[in-house]
């Protein structure tokens, strides 16, 4: 395998806590810092990835199913572009990756995690987030911001209609993934006003660059 040399950042947190909000302008400030920037997302990312992400977010089926596509998209994002632009020094951020399957497939829905970490090794073991991202928020602000984005006209898809219960399932895997590996993990309070997050990201981010 080739050499990494870039960065490889994620972006987690329950559905509507703002992952997708401060993408675009963390591109456009690492790139204003001379660095070449992919933005990318999971389930999604390749040809293939955003075929099986079609189907994740609006087709019912097991939630094992569930597990096993988010790894098989997985597999064809890291081999076909995460790695490659990796190995090729630049940044890679990624809205959602495997902490999102422990969350969601795991605390939301009951997949042992024991499967989902053996998933992980196989497909991943040797490439991980240097950096991740939880943007944490209350299950209700999350509840309200979606409410509001369905009432301008924004369809939900199958896990935005989720109930509160299995958000607070999914919110509570996320911070014990974030006590696991407090060396990737920043927990980012998104509940403060966007420039006040955007802030906090733009010190984190500059850590990574000068390692
Ligand atoms: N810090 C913030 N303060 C107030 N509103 C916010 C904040 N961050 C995001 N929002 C709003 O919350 C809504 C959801 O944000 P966003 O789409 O970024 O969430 P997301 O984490 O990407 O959600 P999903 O997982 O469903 O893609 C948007 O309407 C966005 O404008
Ligand atoms: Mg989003």
């Amino acid at each position: 395998m080739p050499q990494r040399t870039g960065r490889f950042l994620t972006l987690e947190g329950i559905d509507g806590a703002g992952k997708s909000t401060h993408v675009g302008w963390l591109v456009e400030r690492l790139e204003a810092q001379g660095h070449a920037v992919v933005a990318t997302r999971e389930p999604g990312g390749t040809p293939l990835g955003e075929e099986l992400r079609r189907l994740l977010l609006r087709e019912p089926m097991t939630h094992d199913s569930e597990a096993l596509l988010m790894f098989a998209a997985r597999r064809e994002h890291l081999d076909r572009v995460i790695r490659p632009a990796l190995a090729r020094g630049e940044w890679v951020l990624c809205d959602r990756f495997t902490d999102a399957t422990f969350a969601y497939q795991g605390g939301g829905h009951g997949v042992p995690i024991d499967r989902i970490s053996e998933l992980e090794q196989w497909i991943h073991g040797d490439c991980q987030p240097d950096l991740t991202f939880l943007f944490d928020v209350p299950t209700a602000v999350s509840r309200a911001r979606l409410d509001r984005a369905e009432s301008e006209g924004r369809a939900l898809d199958k896990f935005e209609r989720e109930a509160a219960a299995f958000f607070e399932r999914v919110r509570s895997v996320y911070h014990a993934r974030a006590r696991e590996h407090p060396e990737r993990f920043r927990v980012i309070d998104s509940t403060r006003p966007v420039d006040a997050v955007r802030a906090e990201l733009a010190r984190h981010v500059a850590a990574l660059a000068a390692r």
